[in-house]
């Protein structure tokens, strides 16, 4: 299946979708407590997803086949050195220190919206921070180069550079995705080099930027409830994701928060 390049109609379509999703990080940001599960915050956001936004819940029922099962919930909570994936339950119960990732994704009339945030429990320690900061950082530098005509590979070297500039690393296994009316489309967003390589950007196309990025090595294993991804070193991971739509000359950032200002605004 070849790039789809998005009508005018599907972007305000796509522009809705986005929206919607970004609203749910924004909801469940004061709930995020010591002592809060997994669990509870999935189901706050289900409901809040289907009866405030009469909108679907993408990952429920997600995927599955070759003996693994679907998702089982309507969003993925990844704890410390849960890279991504991870499936709330009521067992695991937020602690002070804990770096948290909370993934969104809403299909409305049809389209989807892809949105990440990183959550830190009551305080954390100054290396947590540090890694939710350069990733924050990475996940910004890449965005902030869309525009026709850049390269696939431009961003994802720019991505890498400041990841390892930091002595961190850029998760392979894993990648961004072009997205509309399939929640996981072409093309690929890798998030490392090399530059002037791959795919030229075009006006109309919307894809996730989302790098997770590892304190320690880059290589992932996948837990036993096929799903839950884990840095094999069993360090940090951390990771920011965001739904673009590539403009005539830039960039918009179709799950942006009330809250977030970009640089190149
Ligand atoms: N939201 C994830 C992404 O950014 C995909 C989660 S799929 C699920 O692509 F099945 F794990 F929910
Ligand atoms: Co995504
Ligand atoms: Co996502």
């Amino acid at each position: 299946m070849a790039v789809s390049i998005k009508t005018p109609d599907e972007i305000e379509k796509m522009r809705e979708a986005g929206r919607l999703a970004a609203e749910v990080l924004e909801m469940i940001a004061s709930y995020v407590e010591p002592g809060i599960s997994t669990g509870e915050i999935d189901r706050i956001c289900h409901d809040h997803i289907v009866n405030k936004q009469k909108a679907i819940p993408a990952c429920l029922g997600y995927g599955g086949g070759r003996g693994v099962p679907p998702f089982p919930k309507s969003i993925c909570t990844s704890i410390n050195d849960v890279v991504c994936h991870g499936i709330p339950s009521e067992g695991k119960i937020l602690k002070k220190g804990d770096i948290l990732n909370i993934d969104v994704t809403v299909i409305k009339d049809g389209f989807h919206g892809d949105t990440s945030n990183m959550f830190m429990v009551g305080d954390v320690p100054p290396a947590a921070k540090r890694l939710v900061q350069v990733t924050h950082e990475c996940t910004i530098k890449g965005i902030g180069l869309v525009k026709p005509g850049v390269q696939l590979g431009d961003i994802g070297h720019a991505i890498q550079q400041h990841a390892e500039n930091n002595y961190y690393s850029v998760v392979r296994d894993y990648c961004g995705h072009g997205i509309g009316r399939n929640f996981h489309e072409e093309p690929q967003i890798v998030h490392v080099g090399p530059p002037g390589r791959g795919m030229e950007l075009q006006e109309g196309m919307t894809f996730t930027i989302e790098p997770m990025i590892n304190l320690g090595t880059y290589q992932c294993k996948v837990k036993r409830d096929g799903w839950t991804v884990v840095t094999k070193d069993r360090k940090l991971s951390a990771q920011f994701e965001h739904t673009v739509l590539v403009t005539a000359d830039g960039v918009e950032v179709l799950t942006r928060r009330s809250d977030e200002v970009f640089p190149w605004e």
